[in-house]
């Protein structure tokens, strides 16, 4: 257990505790507010991210801040944007069940440090993990699920969504829903 942030960051930064720590460039712990209201929760860093030490910094992160902008919320002002792991799965593999389990501890201790209003999940890994093991992206996009308090929502994963475009004006539409929801609940994001 953790009292602060910056404790928790120097602690999370050495970790070795799971295979992904021995090939990683950087581990990328998160970006952004941490008084947010609102958390982004991603898959795992790519390329980009583990030169960089920063989630969503390659085309998908382009892509997700663009989409964020349409709404207000900007990474170095209103919000935080995580990963289910903190370390490159080599060759951008799915990260194993073994290695989420071991490194959602750190995202926990975010989380608890946080206490973000909502939670949104970019794409499977992340909404399976967070809000049900059997969620299916293209059917539960966009619903709030209530989890002890906190607001859990699944939206499409950037890269997907690079992949097929087809998909953006659904996921454009949980953008608006969430600013909404924003509007509804939290006081100080907007
Ligand atoms: Fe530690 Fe997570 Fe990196 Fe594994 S992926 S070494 S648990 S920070
Ligand atoms: N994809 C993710 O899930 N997270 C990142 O940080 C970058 C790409």
């Amino acid at each position: 257990m953790y009292t602060n942030w910056e404790e928790l960051k120097q602690e999370c930064m050495l970790c070795n505790k799971c295979e992904l720590g021995k090939t990683r460039t950087n581990l990328v712990f998160g970006k952004g507010n941490e008084n947010a209201e609102v958390m982004f929760i991603g898959e795992g860093p790519g390329e980009n991210e583990d030169l960089q030490g920063e989630p969503f910094v390659g085309r998908s992160g382009k892509l997700l801040d663009s989409m964020l902008a349409c709404i207000d919320l900007d990474r170095n002002k209103n919000i935080y944007i995580a990963n289910m792991v903190k370390c490159r799965p080599p060759k951008n593999r799915d990260p194993l069940p073994a290695e989420q389990d071991i490194c959602i501890n750190w995202l926990r201790e975010q989380v608890r440090l946080m206490r973000p209003k909502i939670i949104v999940c970019l794409g499977r890994i992340s909404a399976q993990r967070l809000i049900s093991p059997d969620f299916k992206v293209t059917q539960q996009h966009g619903q709030f699920i209530d989890k002890k308090g906190t607001l859990f929502m699944g939206t499409f994963h950037p890269a997907a969504l690079l992949r097929n475009p087809n998909n953006k004006p659904a996921a454009f539409d949980d953008f608006m829903a969430l600013r909404d929801k924003i509007n509804e609940i939290c006081e100080r994001t907007y």
